[in-house]
């Protein structure tokens, strides 16, 4: 974790550690057990980029869940194309259901937009948004999630989860640029 990494020729220094990461993911788990009450959830996990965190986040759970995850798209390299596409799992209904949102970042804020909505329009009888790590100066639409992780910089991350151009996801700590 002490030293950088460089993927596709650039440089990324040492910015939250898998200690960190654990505590704090432990820590939002219990406060969603207190929230979550007798009914059964969904926990969504938003793919690719939160399947680290939402793995972690589920086991921590005190509570009965199931598990659905969907595929979103909106990122080339370190820039957000404005687009969100939104790819629905067939077998998933949400009608009637808690849907507890996981997702690894908000940034634009796009995304979480677009699938709370989603999410809503389909029936969801509640939706609990979870993100590990918001950069709320690089927001374009008003979100504010409902459990946040880490509150961060303006600046490009990679590692658990966060990939830059594929590379970095199975980091176990988080890196930010080098600019
Ligand atoms: P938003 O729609 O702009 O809020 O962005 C959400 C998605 O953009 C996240 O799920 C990530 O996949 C990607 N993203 C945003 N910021 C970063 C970053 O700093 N590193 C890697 N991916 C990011």
């Amino acid at each position: 974790m002490s030293q950088p990494v460089e993927l596709h020729g650039r440089l990324f220094h040492p910015f939250i550690s898998d200690t960190q990461i654990t505590e704090r993911t432990n820590e939002l788990a219990t406060e969603l057990n207190e929230v979550v009450g007798l009914e059964t959830p969904i926990a969504l996990g938003v793919l690719n980029g939160a399947i680290l965190f939402h793995s972690d986040l589920i086991r921590a759970f005190s509570f009965d869940v199931e598990v659905a995850y969907l595929r979103t798209r909106s990122y080339s390299g370190m820039k957000s194309s404005g687009k969100v596409d939104i790819e629905w799992p067939d077998d998933l209904s949400v009608t009637g259901r808690h849907v507890l949102l996981v997702e690894d970042i908000v940034d634009s804020g796009r995304t979480l937009v677009a699938l709370t909505k989603e999410l809503h329009e389909r029936g969801a009888a509640r939706v609990t948004s979870v993100v590990l790590l918001d950069k709320p100066a690089a927001r374009v639409v008003p979100f504010k999630p409902d459990f946040m992780g880490f509150e961060i910089p303006n600046a490009f991350v990679i590692g658990y989860g966060l990939d830059f151009d594929g590379l970095g996801r199975n980091l176990s700590s988080i890196y930010q640029v080098v600019e």
